[in-house]
């Protein structure tokens, strides 16, 4: 008895349903019933990067990065314009670029477009010196081809187109760092062109022919 009484509700709540489905029919191109949970919860407030902000101590919406903070892809230069920082730059700043990679050669080819702008004037065309400020009796620049920028490491030419030395102009204002890397990679494909490394000659292979043969 129980049981039929409990079956005609089931049965009743299962009509219920079906009917509720077919009638209620949800419109999806309309947005869905919203529950509004009270002011900031449903629509939260968005505050553009310059507007005021009220909820910071300095009334700001954008806020300084903690001091200290480094970005991403940064190179730190913390060296002082002097001879002995410039030594240690060159032992401690490393190419970004690798000389003989595809970006490495891009970034020559970009050092030499910028060569031409902002060194041929003293340096010359070619690196040797001869530039046409030199010729009118500006102090003429030492090769970059011979003279003693071969031995220098590449932080060392970084340090001197940052700071200038001497009479050599600083270049930091006019060339973002990644220009002077180009610069530096230009200098050392002259270099390398004007005076290819002599060849290491290896010592004969001591491996038999019969040995060899298996490679
Ligand atoms: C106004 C002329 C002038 C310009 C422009 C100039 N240089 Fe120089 N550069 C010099 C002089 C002069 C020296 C020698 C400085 C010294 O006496 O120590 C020098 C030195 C150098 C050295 C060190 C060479 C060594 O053997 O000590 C490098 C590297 C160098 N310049 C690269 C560049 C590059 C790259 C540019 C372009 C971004 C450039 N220079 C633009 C005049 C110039």
């Amino acid at each position: 008895m129980m049981l039929t009484r409990f079956n005609l509700l089931l049965g009743f709540a299962l009509s219920l349903t079906i009917a509720l489905l077919v009638l209620l029919r949800v419109d999806h191109s309309q947005p869905n019933y919203q529950v509004n949970l009270g002011d900031d919860m449903t629509y939260s407030p968005a505050y553009s990067s310059f507007s005021t902000n009220s909820n910071f101590a300095n009334g700001r919406t954008l806020q300084q990065p903690v001091s200290g903070t480094i970005a991403r892809g940064t190179q730190v230069f913390h060296f002082e314009p002097t001879p002995q920082d410039a030594l240690r730059a060159g032992e401690q700043l490393a190419n970004p670029f690798e000389v003989s990679s595809a970006e490495g050669i891009a970034s020559a080819d970009r050092g030499a477009t910028a060569f031409q702008t902002f060194c041929v004037a003293c340096h010359g065309a070619d690196g040797a010196g001869n530039g046409p400020v030199a010729k009118r009796g500006f102090p003429p620049p030492p090769s970059l081809l011979t003279g003693k920028s071969r031995e220098m490491k590449d932080g060392q030419l970084f340090h001197i187109l940052t700071y200038g030395q001497n009479s050599m102009p600083q270049f930091a204002a006019q060339l973002p760092p990644e220009r002077r890397w180009d610069l530096i990679n230009h200098i050392r494909r002259l270099q390398h062109e004007s005076q290819p490394p002599t060849e290491i000659v290896t010592t004969t292979s001591v491996a038999s022919p019969a040995e060899a043969d298996t490679e």
